[in-house]
């Protein structure tokens, strides 16, 4: 058996909303890391992932359930866990030499030391010759590497990496990815385990030993899958391809799909998340599917090639027209319905009736919206009376999207309309739309 190094037992955490509010962001969190793992964490915006990770760092105290490190109870940030962030957070005005430093130098490393220390972990992640060098010369990979290197520097035992691709293009972004993998393969690096959060499916497959998958609201962990595959491994590889096929149907799984287990998401609540989805977007989905070669059913990540969307974009696209009831989620597959095919064929006006209804149907937020304006003597209403009333279930960033959401497919649904100047939401004025 592997040694564990960092474990949690039923971990929770919860902030406080802007009502004051407690609202769980991690909920029952079961979770070992061993020695000589790399373990990747998929999941939504907002499921809770940085939060876990910074309790794992012991940058912030779980306040439920328990974390032990190498056997103890972590309280307080470890020196052996280095993290390493998506955004570069470096210091403009210091050099790479000096940015790769600074960890050393809060730990009372000597000078001499910390030069030495520096340069071999410039060196390691690529940068030698750029060590002079400030960030702002510098290309967003080599600032990321720049990054890495400074987490190396400290010889952590464990590296936990927050989307530390995410900000780079795709093929700066693999680099990276490849040359930390050579690394960690080559046995160069001090560290023992990696646990390396992701929105890129495929990244996940091609870099870990096991894909956690997280569900949010509250945050925990949904499903686990092993990947027995030898490293490197060729990202067009059959069994790559198998395993990304499987944590894409893990991912969708529940999401809007039929069946008992998935009733409780499958059903939306006035004060949920809704997806990032335009009707544009979903439109030309719902297109892709229903031409060659899918004719109706797709598997996702081939959708995702075909429509030029990234995972996380095309899963909000997807969940969003299974809500609408135009298309059905089955294992990684996108299956269009009846409903969705009679919408593909329908011309605009038919579009937009269709849309409408199904917003009515399915999207509490949406249905709340038209009533409140029926209501309403003068047919209209503020946005923010909305916004406020989100925030009782959503941060800031989530009701905003929700919120823009709910206006988007409202208006196209002719459900109401918005005025953009003024933020006021009000009911569609069907005089002027039949003098059109
Ligand atoms: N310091 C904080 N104060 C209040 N809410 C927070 C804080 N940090 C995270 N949250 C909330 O916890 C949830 C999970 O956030 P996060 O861990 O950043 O998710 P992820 O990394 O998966 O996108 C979100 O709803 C977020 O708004
Ligand atoms: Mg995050």
């Amino acid at each position: 058996m592997a040694t564990p190094i960092i474990e949690l037992k039923s971990v929770g955490k919860s902030f406080r909303a802007a009502d004051g509010t407690a609202r769980a962001a991690l909920e029952g969190v079961d979770f070992t890391l061993h020695e000589g793992e790399i373990v990747a964490l998929l999941g939504q915006s907002g499921s809770g992932k940085s939060t876990l990770l910074r309790i794992m760092a012991g940058l912030i105290p779980a306040d439920g359930g328990d974390v032990h490190y190498r056997g103890m109870p972590l309280y307080g940030p470890a020196r052996s866990i280095a993290m390493v962030f998506q955004s570069f957070a470096l210091f403009p005005w210091l050099t790479v030499q000096k940015n790769v430093e600074l960890g050393l130098e809060a730990q009372g490393v000597a000078p001499e030391e910390r030069a030495r220390r520096a340069q071999a972990a410039i060196e390691l992640i690529g940068l030698s010759g750029f060590e002079g060098a400030l960030p702002r010369e510098l290309s967003g990979g080599m600032r990321q590497r720049v990054g890495i290197a400074r987490a190396l520097v400290l010889e952590p035992e464990v590296l936990l990496m927050d989307e530390a691709f995410s900000a780079l293009d795709v093929l700066t972004g693999e680099k990276l990815r490849e040359d930390i993998l050579a690394l960690w393969e080559s046995g160069q690096l001090p560290t023992k385990a990696m646990l390396v959060v992701s929105h890129n499916i495929e990244e996940a497959v091609m870099m870990a030993d096991r894909v956690l998958i997280f569900a949010s609201g509250p945050g925990r962990i949904r499903a686990e899958l092993p990947v027995a595959l030898a490293r490197p491994r060729a990202v067009e590889g059959s069994d790559v391809r198998a395993l990304i096929d499987d944590v894409y149907g893990q991912m969708t799984a529940g999401a809007a799909r039929p069946g008992r287990v998935a009733e409780k998401e499958a059903k939306l609540q006035l004060g949920d998340r809704l997806p990032e989805a335009d009707v544009a977007r979903m439109e030309g989905v719902l297109e892709v599917l229903m031409e060659e070669p899918f004719k109706g059913r797709a598997d996702l990540p081939k959708l995702a090639e075909d429509t030029e969307l990234t995972d996380n974009e095309l899963l909000h696209i997807s969940s969003a027209l299974a809500l609408l009831g135009l298309a059905q989620l089955d294992r990684g597959d996108m299956a269009i319905t009846p409903l969705g095919e009679h919408y593909v064929n329908a011309n605009n006006s038919e579009r937009q009736a269709l849309f409408g209804r199904q917003v009515l149907e399915h999207v509490p937020l949406i249905a709340y919206i038209r009533h409140g304006l029926e209501q309403d003597p003068s047919g209209d209403l503020p946005r923010d009376l909305f916004l406020k009333l989100l925030r009782f279930t959503l941060n800031e960033t989530d009701a905003a999207q929700a919120l823009r959401t709910a206006i988007e497919w409202g208006r196209y649904g002719d459900v109401f309309e918005y005025n953009f100047n003024n933020g006021v939401i009000h009911l569609p004025d069907e005089e002027k739309l039949m003098e059109e």
